[in-house]
């Protein structure tokens, strides 16, 4: 049996608390069988790989895994997405559809969300759980299915089921055996552990040195309550690696980022994010500065090495219309959709060092303009963020600040910084 330590490494999963640990030995144990599992806790600790472990670990795992968000399906769609439907049930039922329950035949289902499922489907599901059952939506005809099911839930199923929004019967069929997620603030030990991985993963993914927490900032985060669980301190540290300059953050920084917890500081962040990387419109205005930078850093690069290894007359036309097209207008829409153009053809690196045209001072010279030339494009990016929301927000600095994302105060210096 694959112990737990290479399971985590295999999944990705951070952390050395005991409970985490029990949840994912009990994952392990289970998957051999065809048990029904349901997996629980808050938003955000991690439930999504419990289904993904039993799966791989199970003779099944050669079968289909298909992740099903119930939540996400509207009501009126759901039994066919997971039974199909045949031509005819309904209107725009143009073709025979087979559903997920068929597709899955000797895999695996997650159902995510499952207190989400409208009554009528929870009927279907009891039945193919009780004994491998399901009728396509508009058919009569009984077809048979060997699925297993990992279902997940962040809400109380037994509230649902006393108010009659789940069906206790199924509830009891889903949960033959229960692996829990313990809430991030009961991982005490796990959180700066956590903290330095994705601040190590987003400093290599923005290529710029981790950000570090003083003492009193790791106090604080340990202390913090963490109600979004992983996903908002994956988010915090995203958030810090992106914004802060000073890569060692104190704990009055980072309480700029921790919604209204010791309260003596406005909430910055509200929105939780979902799980996709950069779901509002802030967070690509940063991606794309910051691709801005690593593009720029490459161009840096290229700049030096054709400078070492010469330069032909031709290439060196080539390069600086390159150089021309990147700094010259304001077109950052352009070149950022045209990647293939910017990355240096292959050819320019095999210039025969004979001909080099550049003497060291050039050099000196070329790469400190570069290096400039990238700050200060950044520096009028920020600038124009900052003026357009301030704009957008008729002066307002609280919901400027809040619609870039920053506290109040570090708008207020960059408003002084910039001399808005
Ligand atoms: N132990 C962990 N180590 C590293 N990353 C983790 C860990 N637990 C969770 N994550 C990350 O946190 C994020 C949230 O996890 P996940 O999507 O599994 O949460 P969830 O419990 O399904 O929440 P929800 O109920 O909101 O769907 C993901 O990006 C996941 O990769
Ligand atoms: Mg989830």
């Amino acid at each position: 049996m694959e112990s737990i330590q290479a399971i985590k490494q295999r999944f990705g999963i951070i952390g050395n608390n005991a409970a985490l640990n029990r949840a994912i030995e009990k994952a392990i144990q289970v998957a051999p069988t065809d048990i029904s599992v349901l997996v629980t806790g808050e938003s955000g600790v991690g439930k999504e790989s419990i289904p993904k472990i039993i799966h791989s670990l199970s003779h099944r795992k050669h079968g289909k895994y298909i992740a099903v968000n119930c939540g996400a399906i509207p009501e009126g769609t759901i039994d066919s997405e997971l039974f199909g439907h045949e031509k005819g049930a309904f209107t725009g039922a143009t073709q025979t559809r087979n559903g997920y329950f068929e597709v899955a035949d000797n895999g695996t289902i997650f159902l995510d969300e499952v207190g989400e499922l409208p009554l009528t489907t929870q009927v279907r599901l009891l039945r193919v759980l009780e004994n491998g059952e399901f009728i396509k939506v508009g058919s009569s005809k009984v077809q048979k299915t060997n699925v297993r099911i990992v279902a997940a839930t962040n809400v109380n199923m037994f509230e649902a089921i006393k108010k009659g929004k789940f069906r206790e019967d199924l509830y009891y069929r889903l949960s033959t055996v229960e692996i829990h997620l313990p809430p991030l603030r009961a991982r005490k030990d796990d959180i700066h552990l956590l903290f330095r991985k994705f601040a190590s993963d987003f400093a290599m993914k923005y290529k710029m040195p981790s950000i570090r927490l003083n003492e009193e900032a790791t106090e604080m985060l340990v202390k913090y309550r963490w109600s979004g669980n992983i996903r908002q301190l994956r988010n915090v540290a995203e958030q810090i690696s992106v914004l802060e300059e000073n890569r060692t953050v104190t704990a009055e920084k980072l309480r700029q980022y921790l919604p209204n917890n010791t309260g003596n500081l406005p909430a910055v962040i509200e929105k939780e994010k979902s799980d996709s990387d950069f779901s509002s419109e802030r967070e690509i205005l940063y991606k794309v500065l910051f691709d801005m930078k690593s593009d720029l850093n490459d161009l840096k690069k290229l700049t030096m090495e054709l400078m070492q290894h010469g330069v032909s007359q031709k290439v060196k036309d080539e390069n600086e219309s390159l150089i021309q097209k990147i700094y010259g207008d304001d077109e950052t829409e352009e070149f950022f959709h045209e990647e293939e153009e910017t990355t240096p053809p292959v050819k320019l690196l095999s210039i025969p060092p004979e001909v080099s045209v550049m003497n060291e001072e050039d050099k000196y010279h070329f790469a400190e303009d570069v290096e400039e030339e990238e700050t200060l494009s950044l520096h009028d990016k920020e600038l124009e963020l900052i003026k357009k929301a301030l704009e957008r927000n008729k002066g307002k600095r609280k919901a400027a600040a809040k619609e870039l994302g920053i506290s109040e105060r570090t708008l207020y210096r960059k408003i002084k910084q910039f001399d808005l």
